[in-house]
C-alpha cells in the first residue's frame, strides 16, 4: 500500500497562498509560521492531481455538464462515509459552502428575517446574513466542564415567526465538535416545530476521527430530512479549497425544488470542469490517503496536547473530534483579546487565528491550524514555549 508523506516541507511562497502571502497584509509581518486560514500544507494527492493533468491533455477548456461518474463518485462516497444513501436528484455542485450559503439565504428568506447561529461558530456564518440584511440572533454554545453542548432552553426563547433558517456547523469549527445524534434529533425537532430551516454545512464531516462518528444532520430523523439543506465538499479534506467545489444535498422535495430552480434560474449550479475533475477523483480513490491523512492529523493532535500539557499549561487544548483546528483556550495568560492576538504574532512569531472573530465565547482563544508537517508544530510550539517564558 503507498505510503503517503506528510512530513514534507513545501514552500507556499509566491502563489497567492491566502495563508503565506497574505501575513504581512493582514498580521502586519512576513515572517511569522501560518497557522491560521483553514488549508492544509500538505501536497494535493497524486490521484487528484494525475487526473487533472490527464484532462489537461486534451487541451480543450469548453462548456462542460457533469459527468455521470461525478454524481456516482458523491453517491457512493456519502454512502461509503455514513452510510447515508442519497439519489442523484438530490444533489446539485455548488461553487463553495460560503457562497451556498448566501444562496440559500437569498432562495429561503428576505431582508429583517432571522438567522440563527451558535457562536463561538465560523465567522461567515454572522458575516454573509449580515451583508445580506438578515437579522443574525444567537443561540451561544455552552461550555460545561464535559465541553460545548447546544443550549435548548435558550434557543427556545429566541424564536419567534422572524426566524426563517438555523446555520449548523456539523462538525462544529472552531470547537471541532461532532455532534451527537441525540443533539441533532432534539434540534431538528425544535427547528421544524418552527418551520425553521436548517443548512447544515459540514465541509468538515469527513475528517471526523475514527471514535467520533458523524452523523449528516438530515439523517438522524425523518423531521430532520424535513427541513434539511446539507452542504459536503471534499475541499478541506483533499486540500482543494482553491479549485471551489462544493454540492448539496437535499432529500426533501419542496426545499429541493425551491432551491435547484432557484440555483437553475441564475445559473448557479453549474460545476466547472476542474470542480468535476477533482471531486470525482478525491472520492474514487481518496479513502486510503484520507485515512493516512486523518492519522497524521490526530499525531499532531497528541503532540501539541502534549507539548502544551508539559510545556505551557497555562494554555488549555480543547481537544478536536473532527478536522485540523485546534481551539486553544488561552483565557490563564490574562491578556486582554488584543494583547493576546499580539503576543502570538510579535512574541512568538507565530500567526493564528484570533478567537474573538467567531463570535461571542471567543474571547480569550486562538484557533491553531495543524494541516502542516510535524516540523513546522514542532518549530511553532518551541518557538511559543520561548515566548510564554520571556512574558
Ligand atoms: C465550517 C466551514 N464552512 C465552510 C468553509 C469554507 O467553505 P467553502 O470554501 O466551500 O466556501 C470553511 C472553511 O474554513 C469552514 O470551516
Amino acid at each position: 500500500m503507498k505510503q503517503y508523506n506528510f512530513d514534507e516541507m513545501i514552500d507556499r511562497h509566491g502563489t497567492n497562498a491566502i495563508k503565506v502571502d497574505m501575513l504581512k497584509e493582514l498580521f502586519g509581518k512576513e515572517d511569522l509560521i501560518p497557522l491560521w486560514v483553514a488549508d492544509m500544507d500538505f501536497r494535493t494527492p497524486d490521484f487528484i492531481i494525475n487526473a487533472i493533468q490527464e484532462r489537461c491533455k486534451h487541451e480543450i477548456f469548453g462548456y462542460t455538464s457533469a459527468p455521470d461518474n461525478y454524481f456516482e463518485s458523491i453517491i457512493n462516497w456519502v454512502d461509503y462515509k455514513y452510510h447515508w444513501k442519497v439519489e442523484q436528484e438530490w444533489i446539485n455542485y455548488i461553487p463553495g459552502i460560503v457562497k451556498g450559503i448566501g444562496m440559500a439565504l437569498d432562495c429561503f428568506t428576505q431582508p429583517g428575517d432571522k438567522v440563527i447561529i451558535q457562536p463561538p461558530v465560523y465567522h461567515p456564518f454572522r458575516l454573509i446574513p449580515e451583508g445580506m440584511k438578515r437579522e443574525v440572533v444567537y443561540n451561544p454554545l455552552r461550555l460545561t466542564a464535559e465541553g460545548y453542548e447546544m443550549d435548548f432552553e435558550q434557543l427556545e426563547s429566541i424564536i419567534d415567526k422572524e426566524c426563517k433558517v438555523f446555520i449548523l456547523c456539523n462538525p462544529h469549527n472552531p470547537g471541532g465538535i461532532v455532534w451527537s445524534k441525540e443533539t441533532l434529533v432534539r434540534l431538528a425537532e425544535i427547528c421544524a416545530k418552527n418551520h425553521i430551516l436548517v443548512i447544515s454545512d459540514e465541509i468538515h464531516s469527513e475528517m471526523a476521527y475514527p471514535q467520533h462518528k458523524h452523523h449528516p444532520f438530515a439523517t438522524v430523523s425523518e423531521t430532520a430530512s424535513s427541513c434539511a439543506l446539507t452542504f459536503m465538499a471534499p475541499s478541506k479534506t483533499f486540500n482543494i479549497a482553491g479549485i471551489v467545489t462544493s454540492y448539496s444535498i437535499i432529500p426533501d422535495r419542496e426545499i429541493r425544488e425551491q432551491f435547484y430552480t432557484y440555483l437553475e434560474a441564475r445559473g448557479m449550479g453549474e460545476g466547472t470542469i476542474f470542480a468535476y475533475t477533482a471531486t470525482t477523483a478525491a472520492y474514487t480513490y481518496g479513502a486510503e490517503w484520507l485515512q493516512q491523512m486523518r492519522m497524521y492529523i490526530m499525531e499532531n493532535v497528541r503532540y501539541v496536547e502534549k507539548f502544551i500539557q508539559t510545556n505551557i499549561p497555562q494554555i488549555k487544548v480543547y481537544l478536536p473530534q473532527a478536522s485540523f483546528l485546534i481551539w486553544l483556550d488561552c483565557r490563564e495568560l490574562q491578556l486582554s483579546q488584543e494583547a493576546l492576538v499580539r503576543f502570538f504574532v510579535d512574541k512568538a512569531g507565530l500567526a493564528l487565528n484570533d478567537g474573538s472573530m467567531f463570535g461571542s465565547g471567543g474571547e480569550g482563544y486562538m484557533r491553531l491550524n495543524i494541516g502542516c508537517p510535524r516540523a513546522v508544530l514542532e518549530q511553532a510550539m518551541n518557538a511559543l514555549q520561548k515566548a510564554m517564558k520571556k512574558k
